[in-house]
């Protein structure tokens, strides 16, 4: 793990500081409670999910797995953090908070819940952010999840500070380390389930460290967008290989994808490097001011002016894309925020609280805001071959217009996502995973 830098996370809690006293002076709550979650036993069982903290507490505390610890905010004070280190001999209890993040709140060590309880009994305007099931009972003045409140705490999320881009880049770091060893274990003949060990042992991060569940996708898998099995056997033919899989650093998530072939050159490695032009183009275009519907756009027009070029559908990209043909091939969003959820809060929402829903004709789109420095993105645009939707374009009016053959002898390699994370800012964008990439290929040509 790096060094952290506590100068920048003191500067976040500063800044996170000023900006909530204005929001709960403005929502009229003079404290405001935040919990950071409860493990959550499956129905009938005593197992539970692996636990990961709610994104509001994780906001603040860079200690993403730890349970039924509580933030206490009220304006104009040191935030008060009552972290919770169970008396537990079934499980390791979390270790005594470092010094170089817990100066930042005025601690309080207690050993359950019951450490903290009183706090929500407290006789004053009082917000509360958590479970209405893990709080108990609030008094009737206590607010839980007030909506306006929420909002502006999500709003203050989307402009990453100096502390949450070190993350990310971290994030990010690890996360590429990790896609190298998974890319080297598929060039070996491994598994899924084989790349995926290898993933986690190259991220040295465990599945339920990860901000989501690895795509590891051999194959016509690779159509599948969120395909979530890893097998176990190693099929004959090896076409494609489809990764989308993260890492954290202290709570904030990278979300990275490539896709890999065999060394044996075919048609499907001609679209991976034109879906990667493509990709980095629009990875330029991240830029301030931007439209993110707009650049969605933009992707499909890529994406379609790939499927002319290379004949596979025989109408102009312009046309492709007004016909709604360029969706058969490309069904989800460009991207979507990232930070210390994988997608990120306020995506649809203007930040003077309007809903910005996805048009029509993009209804999987995450992302709908004009751009400000400060976003960190996810630029992800795909080309698949879906049976499911080719099925549906087949029945179309557009039938004609496409190379069955040739996109038949493509099925088996199922679809090719290039994903980076890019941080906005006043002038050129900043691609956090081709940095991290870029020092990983420094650091291996001088070893
Ligand atoms: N890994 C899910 C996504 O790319 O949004
Ligand atoms: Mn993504
Ligand atoms: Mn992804």
């Amino acid at each position: 793990m790096p060094k952290p830098q506590p100068l920048l996370f003191a500067r976040h809690v500063e800044d996170r500081c000023r900006q909530f006293d204005d929001l709960l002076t403005e929502a009229g709550y003079d404290s405001l409670l935040i919990h950071s979650g409860r493990p959550e036993m499956r129905l009938f069982d005593d197992q539970h999910p692996p636990f990961r903290a709610h994104a509001p507490f994780v906001a603040w505390v860079p200690e993403p797995f730890s349970s039924d610890s509580l933030l206490e905010l009220r304006p104009g004070q040191k935030p008060i953090l009552w972290f919770s280190q169970p008396r537990d001999f079934w499980h390791v209890s979390p270790e005594q908070p470092a010094a170089w993040w817990a100066d930042c709140f005025d601690l309080r060590i207690v050993d359950s819940a019951a450490g903290w309880q009183d706090r929500l009994a407290q006789t004053c305007a009082l917000a509360v952010i958590g479970r209405e099931r893990d709080l108990g009972p609030l008094p009737d003045r206590a607010d839980l999840n007030p909506e306006a409140l929420l909002r502006g705490m999500n709003e203050v999320r989307t402009v990453k500070t100096e502390w949450e881009r070190e993350c990310l880049r971290q994030a990010n770091l690890r996360a590429a380390r990790a896609h190298l060893a998974a890319a080297q274990a598929f060039d070996s003949g491994a598994s899924e389930l084989e790349m995926h060990l290898a993933y986690l042992a190259g991220a040295d991060q465990d599945q339920e460290h990860l901000p989501y569940n690895s795509i590891v996708a051999l194959n016509e898998h690779a159509a599948v967008l969120h395909y979530q099995h890893r097998s176990a056997a190693s099929p004959a033919r090896r076409h494609s290989f489809l990764i989308d899989a993260g890492a954290d650093h202290l709570g904030y998530a990278a979300d990275i994808t490539r896709t890999w072939t065999r060394p044996e050159h075919t048609d499907f490695d001609d679209l991976i490097e034109a879906v990667e032009r493509a990709q980095l183009t629009l990875c330029d275009e991240m830029r301030a001011g931007s439209d993110y519907v707009k650049l969605h756009r933009q992707a499909h027009l890529a994406m379609a002016a790939i499927l002319e070029q290379s004949g596979l559908v025989r109408m102009s990209a312009a046309d492709q894309v007004e016909s709604g043909v360029s969706g058969y091939f490309l069904p989800h969003g460009l991207g979507h925020f990232i930070g210390c959820q994988v997608h990120d809060v306020a995506g649809q929402i203007s930040p003077d609280g309007k809903p910005l829903p996805p048009p029509e004709a993009y209804p999987f789109l995450r992302l709908t805001r004009t751009l400000v420095p400060g976003n960190v993105v996810t630029v992800e645009p795909g080309l698949y071959f879906i049976p499911m939707l080719l099925e549906k374009l087949r029945q179309s009016p557009y039938k004609d217009a496409v190379d069955w053959a040739a996109i038949d002898s493509l099925l088996p390699f199922g679809g090719i996502r290039i994903e980076d994370n890019v941080l906005v800012t006043e002038s050129t964008p900043i691609n956090f995973t081709r940095e991290a990439f870029d020092t990983l290929d420094k650091a291996s040509s001088r070893a």
